[in-house]
């Protein structure tokens, strides 16, 4: 017990001092063990895999510099899935200093080709519930950025297991009126008394609560369906190719 506390009291000292008492290596292996267990599950052990940006990139796209780094690891990205932190400020220093050494890995390599991805986005039928440069439907999430704020491996999972990876917030929804007429949406806005959703056409339904016969709620589905059987591996890598480029501009 004593000792505990006192390789507490250590670490706790160590971390006050400037960065060259607890030494450079030292940093490191620290910010190491914390992004593994508070980022990896959504950046991947490595920062370039999971349902997180992928950090292992040498610039990144929000976190510009240091000071914009350490803020975003302390308070998150409001309006995002990335989450604020309880770290101490010399953890947090510790995790951007390791976030740091990520950016100096090789870019991943991902297969395919852009520019056929771009052309197989454009004759498919995406653009019906995605928005992509101000133009599409609006049932699915906008993919401007999708680039920089998800993996290459997320991307691919999103085209080939669309329920697997359904983002936080999102809910499909099925209700069938009084009258006997049912309709399947994505939920816009829900209150105690009323529901908004849109169906994949994109138009806006809203009803009472007390005009439904039932209103079934799904947190796992995905109105977009599996695109594994309906593209070759090599289309598949294409377009997952051009999806990493959304944003990034590379
Ligand atoms: C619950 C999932 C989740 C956790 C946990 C998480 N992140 Fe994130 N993070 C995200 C998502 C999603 C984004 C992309 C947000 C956006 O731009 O839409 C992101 C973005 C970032 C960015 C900005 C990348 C850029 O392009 O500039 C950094 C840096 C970052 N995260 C670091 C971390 C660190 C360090 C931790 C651990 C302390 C962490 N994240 C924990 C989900 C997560
Ligand atoms: C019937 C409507 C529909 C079609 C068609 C569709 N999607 Fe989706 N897509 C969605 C919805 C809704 C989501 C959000 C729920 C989910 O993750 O499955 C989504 C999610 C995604 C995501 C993950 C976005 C994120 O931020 O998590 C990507 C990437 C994506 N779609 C790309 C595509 C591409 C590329 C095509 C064409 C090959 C396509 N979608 C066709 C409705 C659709």
């Amino acid at each position: 017990m004593k000792h505990a506390l006192t390789a507490r009291w250590l670490l706790l000292i160590g971390s006050l001092l400037p960065v060259p008492a607890l030494g450079q290596d030292g940093q490191l292996a620290e910010g190491r063990q914390l992004f593994l267990s508070q980022c990896g599950s959504c950046h991947g052990p490595f920062g370039n895999g999971g349902k997180g940006a992928n950090l292992a990139q040498p610039r990144l796209r929000r976190a510009t510099d240091d000071e914009a780094l350490q803020n975003i690891i302390r308070r998150g990205i409001p309006g995002t899935e990335m989450p604020s932190s309880f770290l101490a400020p010399s953890q947090v220093s510790s995790i951007a200093a390791y976030v740091r050494t990520l950016g100096r890995v090789e870019p991943e390599e991902i297969p395919g080709d852009a520019a056929r991805g771009a052309e197989l986005y454009a004759s498919l039928d995406c653009q019906v519930c995605h928005t992509l440069d101000g133009r599409g439907g609006i049932v699915g999430p906008p993919l401007d950025d999708v680039g920089t704020r998800r993996s290459a491996a997320y991307l691919r999972e999103s085209l080939t297991q669309p329920d697997a990876s359904v983002p936080r917030g999102f809910v499909q929804l099925t209700v069938v009126t009084q009258d006997g007429r049912e309709f399947t949406g994505v939920r816009v806005n829900e209150d105690g008394f009323s529901v908004q959703f849109r169906d994949l056409s994109g138009a806006l339904h809203s009803f009472w609560k007390d005009e439904l016969q039932t209103l079934e709620k799904n947190f796992q589905r995905s109105p977009m369906e599996s695109y594994e059987s309906r593209l070759s591996p090599e289309q598949l890598d294409d377009v997952v190719a051009y999806l990493v480029t959304l944003g990034g501009g590379e």
